[in-house]
Protein backbone atom coordinates (compact mmCIF):
# COMPACT_ATOMS: atom_id res chain seq x y z
CA UNK A 1 0.00 0.00 0.00
CA UNK A 2 1.07 3.53 -0.78
CA UNK A 3 1.81 5.25 2.46
CA UNK A 4 -0.68 8.18 2.83
CA UNK A 5 2.07 10.43 4.22
CA UNK A 6 2.29 12.40 7.72
CA UNK A 7 -1.21 13.87 7.07
CA UNK A 8 -2.80 10.73 6.54
CA UNK A 9 -0.78 9.19 9.37
CA UNK A 10 -2.24 11.69 12.14
CA UNK A 11 -5.73 12.11 10.60
CA UNK A 12 -5.69 7.70 10.80
CA UNK A 13 -4.51 8.41 14.23
CA UNK A 14 -7.50 10.87 15.57
CA UNK A 15 -9.82 8.78 13.96
CA UNK A 16 -8.85 6.17 16.14
CA UNK A 17 -8.91 8.65 19.03
CA UNK A 18 -12.22 9.66 18.17
CA UNK A 19 -14.06 6.61 18.00
CA UNK A 20 -12.84 6.22 21.48
CA UNK A 21 -14.76 9.18 22.08
CA UNK A 22 -11.57 10.38 24.67
CA UNK A 23 -9.57 12.18 21.70
CA UNK A 24 -9.42 15.45 23.99
CA UNK A 25 -7.96 13.56 26.80
CA UNK A 26 -5.53 12.12 25.18
CA UNK A 27 -7.00 9.08 23.58
CA UNK A 28 -7.17 6.48 25.83
CA UNK A 29 -9.16 3.75 25.80
CA UNK A 30 -10.23 -0.19 26.90
CA UNK A 31 -9.03 -3.01 24.59
CA UNK A 32 -5.32 -4.84 24.13
CA UNK A 33 -4.59 -3.38 20.86
CA UNK A 34 -3.55 -7.16 19.64
CA UNK A 35 -1.73 -8.28 16.46
CA UNK A 36 -3.07 -6.48 13.27
CA UNK A 37 -3.31 -8.22 10.24
CA UNK A 38 -4.70 -4.83 8.42
CA UNK A 39 -2.28 -2.46 6.81
CA UNK A 40 -3.36 -0.02 8.97
CA UNK A 41 -2.45 -0.45 12.40
CA UNK A 42 -3.54 3.20 13.52
CA UNK A 43 -6.76 2.41 12.82
CA UNK A 44 -7.12 -0.89 14.10
CA UNK A 45 -6.75 -0.57 17.69
CA UNK A 46 -10.42 0.08 18.86
CA UNK A 47 -9.15 3.39 20.18
CA UNK A 48 -5.92 2.72 22.48
CA UNK A 49 -2.97 4.61 21.32
CA UNK A 50 -0.22 1.80 21.82
CA UNK A 51 2.83 3.84 22.20
CA UNK A 52 6.70 1.48 21.28
CA UNK A 53 8.93 3.36 23.18
CA UNK A 54 12.68 2.08 21.78
CA UNK A 55 15.70 2.84 23.32
CA UNK A 56 19.49 2.20 22.92
CA UNK A 57 20.83 0.94 25.56
CA UNK A 58 20.90 0.37 29.73
CA UNK A 59 24.54 1.20 29.89
CA UNK A 60 23.77 4.98 29.81
CA UNK A 61 21.90 6.14 33.28
CA UNK A 62 20.67 8.75 30.49
CA UNK A 63 19.02 6.55 29.09
CA UNK A 64 17.12 5.14 31.56
CA UNK A 65 16.16 8.61 32.38
CA UNK A 66 14.74 9.22 28.76
CA UNK A 67 12.78 5.77 28.68
CA UNK A 68 11.29 6.31 31.95
CA UNK A 69 10.15 10.02 31.75
CA UNK A 70 8.91 9.26 28.04
CA UNK A 71 6.49 6.41 29.54
CA UNK A 72 5.47 8.07 32.83
CA UNK A 73 4.47 11.29 30.27
CA UNK A 74 2.71 9.04 27.61
CA UNK A 75 0.92 6.65 30.56
CA UNK A 76 -0.09 9.94 32.40
CA UNK A 77 -1.77 11.09 29.26
CA UNK A 78 -3.69 7.71 29.19
CA UNK A 79 -2.03 6.32 26.64
CA UNK A 80 -0.35 2.82 26.23
CA UNK A 81 3.33 2.14 26.57
CA UNK A 82 5.62 -0.25 25.20
CA UNK A 83 8.83 0.96 26.09
CA UNK A 84 11.99 -1.59 25.68
CA UNK A 85 15.88 -0.75 25.84
CA UNK A 86 18.34 -3.31 23.69
CA UNK A 87 21.75 -3.24 24.98
CA UNK A 88 23.39 -1.38 22.06
CA UNK A 89 22.94 -4.47 19.91
CA UNK A 90 21.68 -3.37 16.44
CA UNK A 91 19.70 -6.84 16.24
CA UNK A 92 17.99 -6.58 19.28
CA UNK A 93 16.70 -3.69 18.39
CA UNK A 94 15.32 -3.94 14.71
CA UNK A 95 13.51 -7.18 16.94
CA UNK A 96 12.03 -5.23 20.05
CA UNK A 97 10.45 -2.62 17.12
CA UNK A 98 9.03 -5.38 14.69
CA UNK A 99 7.40 -6.93 17.51
CA UNK A 100 6.23 -3.60 18.78
CA UNK A 101 4.45 -3.11 15.53
CA UNK A 102 3.25 -6.85 15.91
CA UNK A 103 1.85 -5.81 18.83
CA UNK A 104 0.05 -3.18 17.58
CA UNK A 105 1.44 -0.09 18.51
CA UNK A 106 -0.04 3.10 16.59
CA UNK A 107 2.56 5.56 17.37
CA UNK A 108 6.67 4.43 17.63
CA UNK A 109 9.43 6.56 19.47
CA UNK A 110 12.87 5.62 18.70
CA UNK A 111 16.37 6.43 19.78
CA UNK A 112 18.61 4.29 17.36
CA UNK A 113 20.94 2.68 17.92
CA UNK A 114 22.59 2.92 14.24
CA UNK A 115 20.27 5.52 12.79
CA UNK A 116 21.16 3.58 9.12
CA UNK A 117 19.74 0.16 10.30
CA UNK A 118 15.84 0.50 10.81
CA UNK A 119 14.80 0.91 7.16
CA UNK A 120 12.89 -2.40 6.91
CA UNK A 121 10.89 -1.57 10.13
CA UNK A 122 10.24 1.89 9.11
CA UNK A 123 9.07 0.78 5.99
CA UNK A 124 6.49 -1.42 7.65
CA UNK A 125 5.59 1.24 9.99
CA UNK A 126 5.17 3.55 7.00
CA UNK A 127 3.05 0.74 5.22
CA UNK A 128 0.55 0.84 8.35
CA UNK A 129 0.46 4.02 8.77
CA UNK A 130 2.17 4.63 12.21
CA UNK A 131 3.65 7.68 12.69
CA UNK A 132 7.51 7.74 13.69
CA UNK A 133 9.52 9.85 16.49
CA UNK A 134 12.89 9.85 15.96
CA UNK A 135 14.22 10.49 19.55
CA UNK A 136 17.58 12.05 20.37
CA UNK A 137 19.13 10.46 17.31
CA UNK A 138 18.25 11.06 13.78
CA UNK A 139 16.65 7.91 11.25
CA UNK A 140 18.35 8.07 8.34
CA UNK A 141 17.44 7.24 4.84
CA UNK A 142 13.78 6.63 5.13
CA UNK A 143 10.70 9.02 4.16
CA UNK A 144 8.67 7.30 7.15
CA UNK A 145 10.23 9.60 9.80
CA UNK A 146 7.52 12.05 10.59
CA UNK A 147 9.14 14.05 13.18
CA UNK A 148 12.64 14.38 15.44
CA UNK A 149 12.75 15.91 19.41
CA UNK A 150 16.50 16.59 20.18
CA UNK A 151 18.69 19.18 21.19
CA UNK A 152 20.77 21.63 19.45
CA UNK A 153 23.16 18.79 18.34
CA UNK A 154 25.79 21.54 16.86
CA UNK A 155 25.09 23.66 19.45
CA UNK A 156 26.25 20.92 21.87
CA UNK A 157 29.07 20.73 20.15
CA UNK A 158 30.30 24.20 20.30
CA UNK A 159 29.46 24.26 23.49
CA UNK A 160 32.16 21.51 24.34
CA UNK A 161 34.46 23.44 22.27
CA UNK A 162 33.80 26.40 24.37
CA UNK A 163 34.30 24.38 27.51
CA UNK A 164 37.48 23.07 26.39
CA UNK A 165 38.80 26.64 25.73
CA UNK A 166 37.78 27.93 28.68
CA UNK A 167 39.31 25.29 30.70
CA UNK A 168 42.94 25.63 28.82
CA UNK A 169 42.32 29.45 30.21
CA UNK A 170 42.12 30.53 26.37
CA UNK A 171 38.48 32.49 26.34
CA UNK A 172 35.66 33.26 28.69
CA UNK A 173 32.79 30.81 29.19
CA UNK A 174 31.06 32.33 26.37
CA UNK A 175 34.16 31.61 24.15
CA UNK A 176 35.22 35.26 24.08
CA UNK A 177 38.97 35.30 23.74
CA UNK A 178 40.78 36.80 27.19
CA UNK A 179 43.45 38.90 27.01
CA UNK A 180 45.33 36.70 29.57
CA UNK A 181 45.04 33.80 27.31
CA UNK A 182 48.49 31.75 27.15
CA UNK A 183 50.05 32.01 23.93
CA UNK A 184 51.06 28.20 23.81
CA UNK A 185 51.52 25.83 21.91
CA UNK A 186 48.78 23.78 24.21
CA UNK A 187 48.26 20.16 23.34
CA UNK A 188 45.20 18.85 23.05
CA UNK A 189 43.64 15.54 21.62
CA UNK A 190 39.99 14.96 20.44
CA UNK A 191 37.52 12.07 20.64
CA UNK A 192 34.02 11.58 19.17
CA UNK A 193 31.19 9.46 19.19
CA UNK A 194 30.01 6.83 17.44
CA UNK A 195 30.30 7.13 14.15
CA UNK A 196 26.72 5.39 13.09
CA UNK A 197 24.80 8.12 15.38
CA UNK A 198 24.00 11.03 12.90
CA UNK A 199 24.61 13.26 16.55
CA UNK A 200 28.16 12.74 16.71
CA UNK A 201 29.14 14.32 13.87
CA UNK A 202 27.19 17.12 14.52
CA UNK A 203 28.76 17.32 18.03
CA UNK A 204 32.49 17.43 16.21
CA UNK A 205 31.83 19.72 13.54
CA UNK A 206 30.45 21.93 16.11
CA UNK A 207 33.31 21.93 18.62
CA UNK A 208 35.51 22.06 15.47
CA UNK A 209 34.16 25.29 14.43
CA UNK A 210 35.47 26.63 17.26
CA UNK A 211 38.36 25.10 18.01
CA UNK A 212 39.65 25.58 14.54
CA UNK A 213 40.67 28.89 14.68
CA UNK A 214 42.84 27.99 17.72
CA UNK A 215 44.70 25.27 15.98
CA UNK A 216 45.21 27.31 12.71
CA UNK A 217 46.96 29.81 14.86
CA UNK A 218 49.18 27.58 16.17
CA UNK A 219 47.72 28.41 20.00
CA UNK A 220 46.49 24.39 19.89
CA UNK A 221 48.09 21.78 18.61
CA UNK A 222 47.03 18.08 18.28
CA UNK A 223 49.99 16.24 19.09
CA UNK A 224 49.05 12.40 17.23
CA UNK A 225 47.79 14.41 14.48
CA UNK A 226 44.89 12.70 14.52
CA UNK A 227 41.98 15.59 13.83
CA UNK A 228 39.47 13.75 10.86
CA UNK A 229 35.97 12.71 12.53
CA UNK A 230 37.41 8.85 11.33
CA UNK A 231 39.99 8.91 13.36
CA UNK A 232 38.90 9.73 16.65
CA UNK A 233 35.36 8.41 16.59
CA UNK A 234 34.47 5.76 18.97
CA UNK A 235 32.34 2.80 17.77
CA UNK A 236 29.00 3.07 20.34
CA UNK A 237 30.74 5.56 22.60
CA UNK A 238 32.55 3.06 24.84
CA UNK A 239 34.26 3.83 27.49
CA UNK A 240 36.86 1.14 27.75
CA UNK A 241 37.61 1.97 23.92
CA UNK A 242 38.17 5.16 24.31
CA UNK A 243 40.01 4.41 27.32
CA UNK A 244 42.35 2.36 25.11
CA UNK A 245 42.71 5.04 22.63
CA UNK A 246 43.65 7.46 25.15
CA UNK A 247 46.45 4.89 26.40
CA UNK A 248 47.91 4.48 23.30
CA UNK A 249 48.03 8.28 22.63
CA UNK A 250 49.78 8.47 25.60
CA UNK A 251 52.28 5.90 24.94
CA UNK A 252 52.85 6.70 21.49
CA UNK A 253 52.73 10.51 21.31
CA UNK A 254 53.15 11.59 25.16
CA UNK A 255 56.17 9.61 26.31
CA UNK A 256 54.07 7.60 28.16
CA UNK A 257 52.30 10.15 30.25
CA UNK A 258 55.78 12.28 30.87
CA UNK A 259 55.57 15.16 28.39
CA UNK A 260 52.59 17.99 28.48
CA UNK A 261 48.99 17.57 27.66
CA UNK A 262 46.33 19.98 28.59
CA UNK A 263 42.83 19.13 27.52
CA UNK A 264 41.14 16.25 25.36
CA UNK A 265 37.62 16.66 23.90
CA UNK A 266 35.30 14.35 24.53
CA UNK A 267 31.71 14.06 23.48
CA UNK A 268 30.24 11.81 26.19
CA UNK A 269 31.04 11.18 30.05
CA UNK A 270 31.45 7.47 29.89
CA UNK A 271 33.80 8.39 27.07
CA UNK A 272 35.22 11.08 29.26
CA UNK A 273 35.63 8.65 32.25
CA UNK A 274 37.54 5.94 29.92
CA UNK A 275 39.84 9.12 29.19
CA UNK A 276 40.55 10.14 32.42
CA UNK A 277 41.43 6.74 34.13
CA UNK A 278 43.97 6.57 31.25
CA UNK A 279 45.30 9.96 32.12
CA UNK A 280 45.42 9.27 35.69
CA UNK A 281 46.84 6.09 35.52
CA UNK A 282 49.45 7.33 33.46
CA UNK A 283 50.33 10.10 36.23
CA UNK A 284 48.04 12.99 35.34
CA UNK A 285 46.54 14.71 38.37
CA UNK A 286 44.76 13.33 40.28
CA UNK A 287 43.10 16.42 39.85
CA UNK A 288 43.04 19.50 37.82
CA UNK A 289 44.58 21.47 39.93
CA UNK A 290 47.33 18.82 40.31
CA UNK A 291 47.86 19.23 36.34
CA UNK A 292 45.18 16.82 34.88
CA UNK A 293 44.05 17.77 31.51
CA UNK A 294 41.17 19.64 30.76
CA UNK A 295 38.43 16.53 29.93
CA UNK A 296 35.05 17.78 28.80
CA UNK A 297 31.60 15.49 28.48
CA UNK A 298 28.03 15.45 27.56
CA UNK A 299 25.21 14.05 29.47
CA UNK A 300 25.44 15.28 33.16
CA UNK A 301 26.07 11.34 34.34
CA UNK A 302 25.85 11.05 37.83
CA UNK A 303 29.63 9.59 37.87
CA UNK A 304 30.28 12.42 36.23
CA UNK A 305 28.58 14.88 38.36
CA UNK A 306 30.43 13.74 41.28
CA UNK A 307 33.86 14.05 39.45
CA UNK A 308 33.49 17.64 38.00
CA UNK A 309 32.61 18.72 42.06
CA UNK A 310 35.51 16.99 43.05
CA UNK A 311 37.52 18.44 40.46
CA UNK A 312 38.38 15.94 38.27
CA UNK A 313 36.37 16.12 35.16
CA UNK A 314 36.29 19.95 34.25
CA UNK A 315 32.55 19.99 32.56
CA UNK A 316 29.51 18.16 30.84
CA UNK A 317 26.98 19.17 28.91
CA UNK A 318 23.67 18.95 30.82
CA UNK A 319 20.72 17.91 28.47
CA UNK A 320 17.70 17.90 30.55
CA UNK A 321 15.60 14.47 29.79
CA UNK A 322 12.85 15.81 31.80
CA UNK A 323 12.31 18.04 29.16
CA UNK A 324 13.03 15.92 25.68
CA UNK A 325 10.53 13.27 27.20
CA UNK A 326 7.72 16.10 27.85
CA UNK A 327 8.34 17.54 24.19
CA UNK A 328 8.17 13.90 22.95
CA UNK A 329 5.03 13.61 24.58
CA UNK A 330 3.73 17.32 22.98
CA UNK A 331 4.21 15.43 19.83
CA UNK A 332 2.66 12.67 20.01
CA UNK A 333 -0.50 14.58 22.08
CA UNK A 334 -0.54 16.46 19.52
CA UNK A 335 -0.19 14.16 16.40
CA UNK A 336 -3.32 11.70 18.63
CA UNK A 337 -5.22 14.62 18.29
CA UNK A 338 -4.74 15.22 14.48
CA UNK A 339 -3.14 18.22 14.59
CA UNK A 340 0.59 19.28 12.92
CA UNK A 341 2.98 18.73 15.71
CA UNK A 342 5.23 22.51 16.66
CA UNK A 343 8.51 22.16 15.08
CA UNK A 344 11.60 25.03 15.54
CA UNK A 345 13.46 23.83 12.71
CA UNK A 346 12.53 22.69 9.62
CA UNK A 347 15.51 22.76 7.91
CA UNK A 348 18.91 21.40 9.39
CA UNK A 349 18.03 17.99 9.58
CA UNK A 350 17.85 16.02 6.45
CA UNK A 351 17.89 12.36 6.93
CA UNK A 352 19.28 11.59 3.25
CA UNK A 353 15.45 11.51 1.64
CA UNK A 354 13.81 14.09 3.40
CA UNK A 355 14.15 17.29 5.83
CA UNK A 356 12.55 16.10 8.81
CA UNK A 357 10.71 18.46 11.09
CA UNK A 358 12.53 19.09 14.45
CA UNK A 359 11.84 20.56 17.71
CA UNK A 360 15.59 21.39 19.52
CA UNK A 361 16.18 22.47 22.93
CA UNK A 362 18.61 24.39 24.47
CA UNK A 363 21.71 22.86 26.99
CA UNK A 364 23.64 23.93 29.74
CA UNK A 365 27.40 23.36 30.21
CA UNK A 366 27.98 22.55 33.47
CA UNK A 367 31.03 23.48 35.31
CA UNK A 368 31.82 22.60 39.14
CA UNK A 369 30.89 26.69 39.91
CA UNK A 370 27.41 26.17 38.53
CA UNK A 371 26.84 22.36 39.31
CA UNK A 372 24.93 23.22 42.42
CA UNK A 373 22.37 25.68 40.65
CA UNK A 374 21.65 23.22 37.63
CA UNK A 375 21.99 20.14 38.91
CA UNK A 376 20.59 20.30 42.59
CA UNK A 377 18.53 23.02 42.73
CA UNK A 378 16.86 22.61 39.60
CA UNK A 379 15.53 18.72 41.73
CA UNK A 380 17.42 16.59 38.79
CA UNK A 381 20.47 14.98 41.31
CA UNK A 382 20.34 15.53 45.15
CA UNK A 383 23.43 16.98 46.89
CA UNK A 384 23.76 13.43 48.17
CA UNK A 385 23.63 11.62 44.80
CA UNK A 386 26.54 13.89 43.51
CA UNK A 387 28.04 13.13 46.67
CA UNK A 388 28.03 9.61 46.13
CA UNK A 389 28.49 9.53 42.35
CA UNK A 390 25.49 7.17 42.25
CA UNK A 391 21.63 7.61 42.44
CA UNK A 392 19.94 6.43 45.39
CA UNK A 393 16.15 4.91 44.96
C1 LIG B 1 23.22 11.54 22.56
C2 LIG B 1 24.16 11.96 23.66
C3 LIG B 1 24.81 10.76 24.29
C4 LIG B 1 25.34 9.79 23.27
C5 LIG B 1 25.82 8.51 23.91
C6 LIG B 1 23.94 10.65 21.60
O1 LIG B 1 23.10 10.28 20.57
O2 LIG B 1 22.71 12.67 21.90
O3 LIG B 1 23.44 12.70 24.62
O4 LIG B 1 25.88 11.20 25.07
O5 LIG B 1 24.36 9.50 22.31
O6 LIG B 1 24.78 7.83 24.55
Amino acid sequence: MKTRGFFGKIATVAATCAAGALALSGCAGGGAGGATGSDSGAASNGGTVKVGVAMPTQTSERWIADGNAVKSGLEAAGYEVDLQFANDDIPTQTQQIDQMITNGATMLVIAAIDGTALSSQLDTAGAKNIPVIAYDRLIRDNENVDFYVSFDNFKVGVAQGNALLYGLGLTDKDGKKLDSAPKGPLNIELFAGSPDDNNAKFFFDGAMSVLRPFLDDGTLVVKSGQTSFDQVAILRWQQEVAQKRMEDLLTSTYGGGSEPLAGVLSPFDGISRGIITALQGAGYGPTIKDGLPAVTGQDAEIASAKMINDGIQQSTIFKDTRTLAAQSVTVIKAMAEGSEPEANDTTTYNNGVKVVPSYLLEVETIYTDNLKEKLIDSGYYTQADVDAGVVKK
